[in-house]
């Protein structure tokens, strides 16, 4: 049996910074940023969006296309928690209405938290191949105004129906897994930014690769030459372009430059909207699936990796006619609806979503009508509502 990704949905939030602007307020070359870190712009969350209402809102672009009924599971995976005991998923399940048979958690490792979301999803449709399971990746980058982390910052959501027979990605048996408990980003319970070493943790997202990718190829009997396109977990896209290029040398010129041009079209995405933590790798999914140039069949690889750490390596098929399950253009259409913001701007909003408004303050969003929001507190009950 067949088992893989029917569905993809995503979201991000309506507000963006531009790279230059950013460089020119930091008094950097503007091309550290686009070239040497390799990032163009960056999504922005007001206070009115959270992990949870991102989530909901990447879930309910494909939810008029599913069968509620079916689905057993749902997983979220976020380093963007916005409780310390109740799962995010509880609050998306009553949004969305689903069934109250559904089993619901909430995942954490760093980034990784959505791979082990889509790993334990594909074990439990396969015991259960009448049942669907959402997958949901959701977060907002944070390390603070004018620090070096800055330019790698980002907010959105990735949300993914795991079924039998899917009709975008079947998902191959295997993986080759690699943990090892080291500090290269955390972020303390009393901190909504994150702490990193950014250098140290590009070392170890490199090690981490090479070490489950050689791992997985001898596990597969493949080759490097065997991949239709490789995409990763970008923190930012120069750190997966710094991984593809060992995936590539010494391999023939067809290998090489077929893995070059997937690489940029798996990146085009994250190069915009930025971090998004846990859904980052499916982001590059999102955008390979859109922009690359895949055949039906073409193998997938792809390359997980959550800070403290925890890598993993996997692979998947496209499946015939998968476009027709995907709306490239609803997806620019989103990106291009967001404001861009000056930087002053930017810095007010950053600084206001640090902190949860006072309890009972009613929030109001600028979001298009449709979306979910943060709508404040009651009583410490954090409440969400559609616009
Ligand atoms: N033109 C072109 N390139 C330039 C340039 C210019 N004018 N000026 C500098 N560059 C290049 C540099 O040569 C360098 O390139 P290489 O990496 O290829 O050497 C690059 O731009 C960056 O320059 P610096 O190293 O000097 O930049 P920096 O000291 O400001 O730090 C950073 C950059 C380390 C990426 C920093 O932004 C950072 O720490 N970011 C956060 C990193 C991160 O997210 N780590 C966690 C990864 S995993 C994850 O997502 C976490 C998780 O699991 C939750």
């Amino acid at each position: 049996m067949q088992i893989g990704i029917d569905q993809i949905g995503f979201y991000t939030p309506n507000k963006y910074v531009d790279m230059v602007d950013l460089a020119h307020a930091r008094n950097e070359d503007p091309n550290k940023y686009l070239i040497g870190i390799g990032q163009s712009q960056m999504s922005v969350a007001d206070q009115t969006q959270d992990a949870v209402s991102m989530g909901i809102n990447a879930t309910q672009s494909y939810l008029s296309q599913i069968d509620r009924e079916q689905v057993g599971l749902l997983v979220f995976g976020t380093e963007s928690g916005v409780d310390q005991s109740k799962s995010a998923s509880l609050f998306v399940k009553s949004a969305l209405n689903l069934p109250p048979e559904v089993r619901t958690f909430e995942v954490k490792e760093a980034c990784f938290g959505m791979t082990a979301g889509v790993m334990i999803a594909r074990d439990y449709v396969r015991l259960h191949p009448h049942h669907s399971a959402i997958v949901i990746g959701s977060d907002l980058a944070r390390y603070g105004i004018a620090t070096a982390g800055e330019v790698t910052q980002g907010a959105g959501s990735v949300s993914l129906l795991i079924k039998a027979q899917p009709r975008i990605l079947t998902l191959n048996d295997g993986h080759s897994a690699f943990s090892q408990d080291i500090n290269d980003f955390w972020r303390p319970n009393n901190s909504a930014t994150a702490l990193v070493d950014g250098k140290y943790s590009t070392q170890v997202y490199l090690d981490f690769f090479q070490r489950t990718f050689t791992d997985y190829q001898k596990l597969k009997n493949w080759q490097t030459s065997d991949f239709a396109a490789l995409i990763y977990h970008l923190p930012f896209t120069k750190m997966g372009l710094k991984a593809n290029r060992l995936a590539i040398a010494n391999q023939d010129e067809a290998t090489s430059s077929r893995l070059a041009a997937n690489f940029t079209a798996g990146a085009q995405y994250g190069r915009v909207v930025g971090n998004i933590y846990t859904a980052s790798l499916y982001l590059s999914l999102l955008s390979l699936l859109e922009n690359g140039s895949l055949t039906d069949n073409a193998l997938v690889g792809l390359f997980s990796y959550g800070s403290g750490a925890m890598g993993e390596f996997f692979s998947g098929r496209t499946v015939t006619d998968y476009q027709k399950m995907l709306n490239p253009m609803a997806t620019q259409k989103l990106l291009n609806r967001r404001q861009k913001l000056t930087i002053p701007e930017y810095e007010q909003i950053f600084t206001t979503a640090l902190s949860d408004p006072v309890d009972d303050l009613i929030l109001v969003s600028d979001e298009a009508k449709g979306y979910w929001y943060f709508s404040g507190t009651k009583n410490h009950i954090r409440q969400y509502r559609q616009k």
